[in-house]
């Protein structure tokens, strides 16, 4: 599971027991924001939006609705698409939960109707869902549940500062989900391999520096506007590129798969540049690469599971499509997994 782990044999063998994805769902809130909208409030223009994140327009939570009131939509969507509605575990991945205390996951099991079952949240940033993905794996893998339901929702534009053109231009809302049952490592939909890495020495690049133990106990004050979502957008870029690439090929080769082998690359949608940037490094041509960043942003930990939603609903992903998929964030924290897109 680790970078440094073997890649022979397929994720879950030891136990034999995969983890399939059975249904797959998104949710976006409503509220539409533009560029336009942006730019009358911002020193920003349209022109440098789509040239520099490939960014349109954007969905935004309105007040009043929170990361599990996107989750459970998106829960609900994916359960019925697995035909289910009883799971043995929800993970929750987010970095904007309902509350510092308690997890925001048993809340969302609660109103899905799954009262009673392990829920926890995961916290990964931008690759939160496969962080989440690799854990809903994991407590299949070791018998602790036979279906999972695998959630990452967040809402960013709640602790992005509206004012930092940096942040606010890319940042948006959103869920994924998928559920998750025990199968065979060979079956469309297992998911074949999974990398995940993180570098706690730049964990400066990305944070919001308020409401954890570090400043409470610190006994100062904080600075105006430490509650508010930091992202040094350069260093990022670069970091980004350089570990998805380093994930996904990784991931390929856990797998026995060459970049010509994969039909669909779904990526993290950070800022279309990046993807781009990584694709090309992969030699992964623009036909093969998934995208809706046009027209929901950079949505964080949901946006993987959300462009899946998107893509299998509109017919550019399908069965028996090789997928690799690749995440990066803040932590750091990056992660790449592949899986043949099961019939759903
Ligand atoms: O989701 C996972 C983690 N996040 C990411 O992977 C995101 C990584 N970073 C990025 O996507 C990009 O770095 C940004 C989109 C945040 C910024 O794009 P950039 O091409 O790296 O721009 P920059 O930060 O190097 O800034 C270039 C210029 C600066 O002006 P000067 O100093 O050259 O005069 C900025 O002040 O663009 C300016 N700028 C803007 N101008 C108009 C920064 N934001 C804006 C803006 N509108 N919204």
């Amino acid at each position: 599971m680790t970078p440094s782990s073997p890649g022979a044999q397929p994720f879950g063998a030891p136990s034999g027991r995969a983890a399939v994805i059975a249904g797959v769902g998104g949710h976006v809130p409503p509220n539409v924001v533009t560029n336009a909208d942006l730019v009358a409030r911002l020193d920003t223009s349209d022109e440098w939006i789509r040239s520099r994140t490939g960014i349109a327009s954007r969905h935004v939570v309105t007040p009043g609705t929170a990361t599990s009131d996107l989750a459970v939509e998106a829960g609900r969507r994916a359960l019925k698409s697995a035909q289910d509605s009883q799971v043995d575990a929800v993970v929750l991945a987010t970095t904007t939960p309902d509350h510092p205390c308690p997890a925001t996951a048993p809340a969302v099991a609660s109103r899905l109707g799954l009262t009673g079952v392990p829920a926890l949240d995961v916290a990964a940033v931008c690759t939160g869902f496969l962080y989440a993905l690799a854990t809903g794996a994991g407590f299949i893998a070791c018998g602790l549940a036979d279906r999972v339901l695998v959630i990452a929702s967040d809402a960013f534009t709640t602790i992005v500062d509206p004012d930092d053109r940096g942040t606010a231009v890319i940042f948006a809302d959103g869920a994924g989900a998928v559920v998750l049952r025990a199968g065979e490592a060979d079956e469309p939909g297992a998911l074949r391999s999974v990398v995940l890495g993180s570098d706690g020495e730049l964990s400066d690049l990305i944070s919001v520096p308020a409401g954890g133990s570090r400043q409470r106990s610190s006994g100062t004050p904080g600075q105006p506007g430490d509650e508010f979502f930091h992202m040094a957008g350069r260093a990022t870029y670069r970091h980004a590129v350089e570990r998805m690439t380093a994930a996904a090929l990784r991931s390929l080769e856990d797998t026995g798969w060459r970049p010509e082998d994969v039909d669909r690359f779904a990526a993290h949608q950070a800022n279309a540049r990046i993807l781009d940037a990584v694709a090309e490094r992969l030699g992964i041509g623009p036909q093969r690469q998934l995208s809706n960043i046009e027209h929901v942003g950079n949505t964080g930990g949901a946006s993987i599971p959300l462009l899946l939603s998107q893509k299998a609903a509109d017919g550019s992903l399908t069965a028996g499509d090789r997928v690799l998929l690749t995440a990066f964030g803040g932590g750091l924290a990056w992660g790449a997994a592949t899986l043949t897109w099961p019939e759903l």
